[in-house]
């Protein structure tokens, strides 16, 4: 019988009936008479077994991993003893190789075995995304990002595609990649924020989906010079209206994706712990943070105790989400060590109203606030931070020209998979990761 072609998600679909599957070699075990193929297509696995004539064919023989093969033959459900993804498997009546990969030394597995440098793993990334680990790391990355935009869109945000290319900074101009646009002086964007903040009088509530880019010289666990930043404005609100709307996105996020079929087990198999987080999440205060670390000794970077006004550096943040096991909402850091547009605290102006969220094993990995909305604040707040505000014109005038209380705050999305699925690095949840000195493949 003709056989019809099929992807591999679809194999229960099509058990008794003649198929033809195409991929690669996943997997190659050989027995006397008998050749096991674990077959790969992106979508799927399929154990496919050779037997008889077909397993003394040259290409049988010399088969190797990585190959990419079509193979034809009927589908049947097997005993879950035999380990076939799906409990099926295909009798393969006919193959055809389609293109050789080699094997020896220059196998995959052999290039880029778990115990590899990392660096070489880094260089052959193009060949790591093909294994289970990988692939399942980007897979639930791809499930989160269909996850946030149903959670904006059950809220009611409008998603906007804000420019990579700016005239102006956002988070310090110390992080900044900067390039020559045309004789201009331009920079790679750190944060789309002034720009979501212009469509609020035009869209309303609003959310991008946008790479940031950040020249940050430290190597540690959870920066990139390049990320995937999602980012959202809200008008007319409160900051506890801001904190409940993230409580309520990541929320959202986090329940579509483990109730998404299509990545089914994926996230219990990268982080058997995961649960999805209990509400509310803890709220506390940077000033009770301080006290916090204080009292259990942890120490700042200089290694003194805690002062307020002190950075909470990475190492003290993790310890503090370590000990504490659940997401919290740190929120009203001092006016000193936040960005130049956030708004003061009217009940205490040493500090604003801004939120970091930390997860565990991560720390930080929201940044949010409500934004200086009167024109006379945010002049003063040019200033201060020595920044000239021409080439702000734009994000002034939304104080002119009606403004609104509004806020809104940025994820990263590659420190949001790193809690999620349990990974040591932000660098294993990008599809090709860039930092200092790696910007290959
Ligand atoms: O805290 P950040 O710098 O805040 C902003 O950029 C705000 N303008 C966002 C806003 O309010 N719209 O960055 C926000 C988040 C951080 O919490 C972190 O998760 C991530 O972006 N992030 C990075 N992720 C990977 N590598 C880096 N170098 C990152 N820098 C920030
Ligand atoms: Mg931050």
């Amino acid at each position: 019988p003709k056989a019809v072609s099929i992807k591999l998600r679809d194999t229960v679909k099509h058990r008794e009936a003649r198929v033809v599957v195409r991929g690669w070699v996943h997997r190659l075990r050989v027995q006397k008479n008998l050749v096991f193929i674990t077959l790969r297509d992106g979508t799927g696995y399929l154990q496919c077994l050779l037997s008889g004539d077909l397993t003394k064919t040259y290409d049988a023989l010399t088969l190797t991993v990585e190959t990419t093969i079509a193979i034809y033959g009927v589908i049947s459900p097997v005993p879950e003893e035999n380990h076939a993804p799906d409990g099926h498997e295909l009798h393969a009546d006919y193959f055809q190789i389609i293109g050789k990969a080699p094997g020896g030394d220059d196998t995959i597995s052999n290039i880029v075995a778990p115990n590899a440098d990392p660096q070489t793993k880094y260089d052959n990334r193009h060949l790591v995304i093909r294994g289970d680990v990988a692939s399942s790391v980007l897979r639930v990355r791809a499930s989160v990002l269909r996850a946030f935009r149903k959670s904006y869109e059950d809220l009611g945000l409008l998603e906007v595609t804000p420019p990579c290319m700016v005239q102006t900074q956002v988070e310090g101009g110390s992080t900044l990649f900067e390039f020559n646009y045309y004789g201009e002086k331009a920079y790679l964007t750190q944060s789309s924020q002034l720009y979501l903040e212009t469509c609020l009088p035009s869209l309303g509530d609003v959310f991008c989906v946008q790479e940031s880019f950040r020249a940050e010289r430290s190597l540690t666990r959870r920066h990139l010079s390049e990320y995937t930043h999602i980012e959202a404005e809200l008008a007319f609100i409160t900051f506890d209206d801001l904190l409940n709307h993230l409580e309520e996105v990541i929320c959202r996020t986090i329940d579509y994706t483990l109730a998404d079929p299509l990545i089914k087990g994926k996230v219990a198999e990268l982080n058997p712990k995961f649960k999805a987080p209990g509400r509310p999440f803890i709220r506390m205060t940077y000033a009770d943070a301080i006290n916090w670390l204080v009292e259990k000794n942890i120490p700042n970077e200089e290694g003194e105790p805690h002062n307020f006004g002190d950075d909470i550096a990475e190492a003290a943040e993790r310890k503090m989400t370590d000990v504490i096991g659940k997401p919290i909402f740190l929120t009203k850091f001092p006016v000193k060590i936040k960005a130049f547009y956030m708004k003061r605290d009217p009940t205490d102006l040493r500090v604003t109203e801004s939120v970091d969220c930390l997860m565990p094993g991560v720390g930080e990995i929201v940044g949010g606030s409500m934004r200086m909305e009167n024109l006379e604040e945010l002049m003063g707040a040019y200033a201060r931070e020595g920044i000239s505000p021409d080439p702000y014109y734009w994000f002034t005038d939304q104080r002119k020209y009606g403004t609104s209380p509004h806020g809104g705050y940025g994820i990263g999305l590659e420190r949001l998979l790193a809690w999620i699925c349990d990974r040591y690095t932000v660098k294993e949840c990008s599809l090709y990761p860039r930092w200092t000195g790696r910007c290959t493949p």
